[in-house]
């Protein structure tokens, strides 16, 4: 707190004392009134009193505050368009800018009557500048551009004190093209300028307005006008005449004119324009039709003409009898140009020349070679004609005519092959064929006449047909034999497969085969076939596929000489001692005991006493069947004892008569049905010996049987003793 303050308060205390102390007195009222008071008697005049002044409100002594008249609004307190001013005690009223007090004085009271104006800022001149309009408004005023002018620099209407807008003159720019036509002349692109437009080249007008004006919005107006283009349309046509255009129909424009073939340009010009007034010029051509005249004359021609000479027509050149063409279109055209044109033959008188050479013939001919003309042809001796026609005659085409004419030798009667018939002739071919039971083989079978007279013979040669495989036969059972029907030099496989089977030996099978491969006609080949056996054997010519069958059997052999060594006996009963041998017809063989009683010089035939049986008589009263016993029923070996008196296979082994002397043969038989072989040994001797037995040295040097064989018979010489 600054000295000045501490010293107010300090005032301040002691006025507060000072009136309380008056209080208790005698009291100053108007002492104590508030500075803005004043003292004032009262009414009643009782005393004085406190009234805070004009202006002021509170209670006179301690507190008069200030009164804002202003409060209640401007308005009301000082009129329309009017600011209020509060000041201590009072106020006063001011006009709202763009308003004038009535008074003419800037501070106003209102209770004097005066009241706030608007002011017409328009009536001063160039408030808005002198492109634009002022408008009064109240309170104020605003600008708006003139015609022709334009707001610049912010909108509109504009207040010049308050922003930078201005106004400036309209300008449409330079006038756009207009279609159709072109700009004459412009003197100003400013608001209100004119343009002038006119239409452009090729164009006529019609209606409207040739100007155009710029406006206030700153665009031109117009033209209006209507500019129609100038068309001549098409060409005029002309008789005999062709164009040449491009179809345009613009003044300037040309077209051409041509005469059409078969007419010619004569004269005048041939050209036409489109003129700017919408017309074609006039061509004056003219066309003429083409004239050939009469055609020139061909030599040797004739000439084919219908009297006609414009274009195309035509003319044909015909060569006269006993000529030809020798080359050359023979028909003329009247061409555009006015001339025949085309023909360009040449007529030659025909000539055939020499008549054509044929081989062995005679020619018949006056020598002359023009058309008509006739050569003869005879065919020389030994030769006859092949023609229908055997003249030829000189042709229009300048030869003699084909007439397809030879002469052919005469080879006489067909020649006839061996083995062969005659199946078609004519007088130069012959076929032949092979007669029944032969074949053609490699050559033709055609025989042809040739051209020397003679027949070329055909080479083929009839063969006599024949299986591969004939004249087969079987010789010694052993060797087949065949004949080849085959071709030369041919060589022939063939397969011989046989089969061996026993009636009597059911188990036997003997399958085999064998390969020849052989050029020969005639074959041999040996098998080697068993014994006694039916054999069913097929050759096959594998190259022929032909096969042929054949069936042989083989005989039956003699058995085997049995295993016996000869002995001598002195006892009625000797034992004789066999030994069997083995033999492969076993099932068919048996053995013979044969008892001789001893008489001179005796022949015994092995085979004679046929009958086995032992009921059949026998031949000779003397020999005897003794025994007969199944060669099965023989082990390796067997003891066998003459005259034992037991019956063997049916016979009665008798006993030996004493004193008789007895040859014993021991006979081995092969038998099957009706067919037997056999085979007989000298087994023993018994008896008292009263001859001396006289050997056959080979015999003897075996030191074996004193017998000999001869055709199964056996022959034994006995000596008396010396
Ligand atoms: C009295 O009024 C005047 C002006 O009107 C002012 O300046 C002054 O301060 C007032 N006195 C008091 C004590 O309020
Ligand atoms: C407009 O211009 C054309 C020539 O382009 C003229 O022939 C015509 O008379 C004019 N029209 C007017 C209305 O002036
Ligand atoms: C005989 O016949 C043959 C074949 O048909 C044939 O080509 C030939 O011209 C004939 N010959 C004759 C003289 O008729
Ligand atoms: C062979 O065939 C004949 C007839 O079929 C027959 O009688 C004969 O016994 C046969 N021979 C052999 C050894 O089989
Ligand atoms: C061979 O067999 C045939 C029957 O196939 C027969 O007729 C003929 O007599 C037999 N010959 C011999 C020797 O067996
Ligand atoms: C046959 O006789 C001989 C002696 O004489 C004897 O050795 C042999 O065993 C006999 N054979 C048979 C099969 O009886």
């Amino acid at each position: 707190m600054d000295e000045t303050n501490r010293a107010m308060i300090l005032v301040l205390l002691l006025c507060v004392s000072a009136a309380k102390l008056a209080e208790g007195q005698t009291l100053d009222v108007c002492a104590s009134c508030h500075a803005n008071a004043t003292c004032e008697n009262k009414l009643d005049g009782s005393g004085k009193v406190c009234n805070c002044n004009y202006g002021y409100v509170g209670n006179g002594r301690t507190f008069c505050q200030d009164k804002d008249e202003c409060q209640i609004g401007a308005h009301r307190i000082c009129g329309p368009h009017t600011t209020c001013h509060n000041t201590y005690g009072s106020y006063y009223c001011t006009c709202l800018s763009g308003y004038r007090p009535t008074n003419n004085i800037n501070v106003f009271i209102p209770n004097d009557g005066t009241h706030c104006q608007d002011i017409d800022e328009c009536s001063t001149t160039g408030v808005c500048g002198d492109r634009a309009l002022c408008r009064n408004l109240e309170g104020s005023f605003d600008c708006s551009c003139q015609l022709g002018y334009q707001i610049h620099n912010g909108p509109e209407p504009f207040n010049p004190h308050t922003n930078k807008a201005f106004c400036k003159v309209v300008d449409c720019g330079q006038p756009a093209s207009v279609q159709d036509m072109v700009l004459l002349s412009v003197s100003r692109t400013t608001y209100g300028s004119v343009a002038i437009f006119g239409c452009a080249e090729g164009f006529v007008w019609r209606s409207g307005d040739n100007s155009s004006v710029c406006g206030a919005d700153g665009l031109w107006k117009g033209p209006t006008a209507d500019c129609e283009e100038i068309l001549c349309g098409d060409p005029p046509i002309l008789h005999h005449t062709g164009q040449v255009w491009n179809g345009s129909s613009t003044p300037g424009s040309t077209v051409t004119y041509f005469c059409k073939t078969g007419f010619y340009h004569n004269e005048g010009s041939n050209i036409s324009v489109c003129t700017n007034n919408g017309y074609w010029t006039k061509p004056n051509i003219s066309c003429k039709e083409v004239d050939c005249g009469v055609p020139r004359p061909v030599p040797d021609s004739v000439m084919l003409w219908d009297n006609i000479a414009t274009m195309g027509s035509q003319v044909v050149y015909q060569c006269k009898s006993g000529y030809y063409n020798v080359g050359g279109g023979n028909v003329s055209v009247c061409t555009a140009s006015g001339e025949w044109d085309g023909a360009s033959l040449r007529c030659q008188e025909i000539n055939c020349l020499r008549p054509v050479f044929k081989p062995n013939a005679k020619m018949l001919w006056d020598g002359t070679s023009r058309l008509g003309s006739v050569v003869y042809y005879q065919c020389e001796e030994g030769y006859y004609t092949r023609s229908q026609r055997n003249y030829s005659k000189c042709g229009e085409n300048g030869l003699w005519e084909e007439i397809g004419l030879r002469c052919e030798a005469k080879c006489g009667p067909v020649p006839l092959l061996a083995n062969s018939e005659v199946v078609w002739h004519n007088r130069s071919v012959v076929i032949h064929r092979c007669v029944d039971g032969y074949h053609s083989w490699r050559g033709s079978n055609v025989s042809v006449c040739g051209s020397s007279g003679l027949w070329e013979e055909a080479q083929m040669k009839c063969i006599e047909i024949k299986p591969p495989i004939n004249h087969l036969f079987v010789i010694n059972e052993k060797c087949l034999h065949w004949k080849a029907g085959k071709y030369e030099e041919d060589t022939e496989v063939y397969k011989v497969t046989y089969v061996g089977s026993r009636d009597y030996q059911r188990s036997f099978h003997d399958k085999r085969n064998t390969f020849l491969t052989s050029k020969a006609d005639q074959l041999e080949l040996c098998l080697n076939l068993l014994p006694f056996t039916n054999y069913s054997i097929l050759i096959t010519a594998v190259s022929a596929g032909f096969t042929a069958t054949i069936t042989t059997n083989t005989s039956l052999p003699a058995p085997p000489a049995p295993g016996v060594y000869y002995k001598e006996f002195e006892t009625p009963v000797p034992t004789l001692r066999l030994r069997r041998s083995r033999n492969a017809l076993d099932p068919i063989s048996l053995y013979q005991v044969f008892v001789l009683p001893l008489e001179g010089i005796m022949m015994f035939d092995c085979s004679s006493p046929a009958s086995l049986h032992p009921s059949s008589k026998m031949k000779s009263s003397t020999e005897y069947i003794t025994a007969q016993i199944d060669v099965r029923h023989v082990g390796t070996e067997m003891n066998f004892t003459v005259g034992d008196g037991l019956h063997y296979g049916g016979f009665f082994n008798a006993p030996l008569e004493k004193g008789r002397d007895y040859y014993i043969i021991l006979r081995a038989v092969s038998q099957w049905k009706t067919v037997s072989k056999s085979t007989c040994v000298l087994w023993a001797k018994v008896g008292g010996i009263s001859y001396v037995l006289k050997v056959s040295s080979a015999a003897s040097a075996v030191g074996l049987v004193p017998m000999i064989f001869l055709g199964g018979y056996i022959f034994i010489w006995f000596f008396k003793k010396t």
